[in-house]
């Protein structure tokens, strides 16, 4: 038997097939339409284009399968997560979705802290209302297109959209239900509270199932359009984060994973709900019934590095400028980058806050700035880390994801950085992967995602940080920790 998983993702839409081991059989990708921003800080798509994106990639990826085929046995969806998708009492949709990275909701955020309280808020949900949460983004429409709002009777986000595509049905999993802010995360069902006083009914939420939970199969009209079989058994999946860390095997409490793309997350499972009475960290349920997570968002990290490539070595390759920084030592000479070009998630929550290079000197050779990119997201990264160490949150082992984890230089550096050994894996395929792990535990093939992590996942390269750099880095992160009091005095 085979899985299906799919990325309902920002850019695009990836389907893969995944065998009993553990293996990927096939893949293929499909692209959305790039957001749309009609004002600054706006981010909507059209579900019908997620819709349209979906299909072309299962298409792709039952079409590149090898004979002999397998019947595909369980599907599971993870996705982009946090947008809200609004439709009417016959399943149309109403309006645009408002996106995961949509900031147009802070007034909305002030409200919910101002109506519910910033700590009761945190005790029901385990999390402070940021722009990215979708109940923030259903009390913008309902501030703004009162008539939307009146019409609305089911909400959903963007793979959940999809999977009512495919199945006709309306639900969710606890992980991404996490992410909307109208989750009760520490008892893993929705908040009346929450849902009463922002004036969300009940039953436009859709039912909180556990992510390798069966909740729905596939419909006889999505067969037509796909070419997989109706009654095709569909599990709830997760959210991107708790998808792509299934796919990373970060399962049990105290493994830890740090992924560098465009930004950056550090994500710990946890065996109860963590919760940061500041704020600072989201607090989410796991994939793993039974287990929470918390993860740290640095916002331009892999965004750093291409922002400076792209900037100030137009033409170069990454390799060519991470060679020439690898003969530059650990520190950079004193030279430090705060990577704050879209402001700072954790742990500052503060959308307006610059970046900056500091301590620049006149023997600063360009090799210099990129060191110092590849130390400072690094070092915003290990903001999250700090974090754990106060919570009590235990790290035993990371595990590299992302652009970070590719190149010899970076890895050493957040090895260093974090003061731990790191952990690179034989293949990293993302939350499609791991959804797709998801659907087998559900219909049985795995007993646990634990048993089917442990099958399909290796780690191919453990590095240890040397002592020089521990302390040179040591010595760096506490330089480098001035630097966000400064900035925070500068925003305009
Ligand atoms: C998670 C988050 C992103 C989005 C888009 O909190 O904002 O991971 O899911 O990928």
């Amino acid at each position: 038997m085979w899985f299906l998983g799919m990325d309902i993702g920002t850019g695009g839409t990836r389907a893969v097939l995944v065998d009993e081991q553990g293996s990927i059989v096939s893949s293929a990708s499909a692209e959305h339409a790039p957001f749309r921003t009609p004002h600054p800080g706006w981010a909507e798509q059209d579900p019908e284009d997620w819709w349209r994106a979906a299909v072309l990639a299962i298409r792709g990826a039952l079409a590149a399968a090898p004979q002999p085929r397998q019947p595909i046995s369980g599907i599971g969806l993870t996705g982009q997560m946090h947008g809200a998708v609004l439709l009417d009492a016959a399943g149309q949709v109403l309006r645009p979705s408002l996106i995961w990275c949509d900031t147009r909701t802070q007034p909305q955020c002030d409200w919910l802290h101002a109506t519910l309280g910033y700590d009761r808020l945190i005790e029901l949900t385990c999390n402070p209302a940021l722009p990215n949460f979708t109940l923030t983004k259903l009390l913008w429409v309902k501030q703004h297109e009162p008539e939307i709002f009146a019409r609305t009777a089911h909400i959903l986000c963007p793979k959940d959209y999809v999977r009512f595509r495919l199945t006709g049905a309306y639900a969710i999993d606890v992980q991404e239900a996490s992410g909307t802010l109208l989750l009760d995360v520490t008892h893993r069902r929705w908040s009346s509270e929450v849902a009463a006083a922002a004036g969300i009914p009940e039953s436009w939420l859709p039912q909180v199932f556990e992510s390798t939970d069966v909740c729905a199969s596939i419909s006889a009209a999505a067969a037509a359009e796909t070419g997989l079989a109706a009654g095709t058994p569909v599990v709830a999946g997760a959210g991107d984060q708790g998808a792509g860390a299934v796919g990373m095997g970060i399962l049990a409490p105290g493994s830890v994973s740090a992924t560098i793309g465009t930004s950056g997350v550090v994500f710990a499972a946890t065996a109860s709900p963590v919760k940061d009475p500041k704020g600072r960290l989201h607090t989410f349920c796991h994939a793993v019934p039974g287990r929470w997570h918390v993860m740290g968002v640095t916002q331009s990290a892999g965004l750093s590095f291409r922002w400076l490539r792209e900037t100030f070595f137009p033409g170069q390759d990454y390799d060519a400028l991470t060679q020439a920084a690898q003969a530059i030592p650990p520190g950079s000479n004193g030279l430090l980058w705060a990577p704050y070009l879209l402001g700072e998630r954790t742990p500052h929550l503060d959308p307006e806050v610059r970046a900056s290079f500091a301590g620049i000197h006149s023997s600063h050779s360009s090799a210099h700035f990129t060191r110092a990119v590849l130390e400072g997201v690094a070092y915003s990264l290990n903001d999250t880390f700090t974090l754990f160490a106060e919570l009590g949150i235990p790290v035993s082992a990371i595990r590299l994801g992302g652009g970070g984890a590719r190149g010899p230089l970076w890895r050493r550096i957040q090895a260093a950085i974090y003061g731990l050994p790191v952990e690179i894996l034989t293949a990293e395929e993302g939350g499609a992967f791991g959804s797709a792990l998801m659907a087998g535990v559900g219909v049985g093939h795995w007993a646990s995602l634990d048993n089917a992590c442990g099958n399909a996942i290796t780690v191919a390269e453990r590095i240890t940080p040397d002592s020089p750099a521990l302390t040179a880095y040591r010595e760096g992160y506490a330089r480098w920790r001035k630097l966000y009091p400064a900035l925070a005095t500068l925003r305009g």
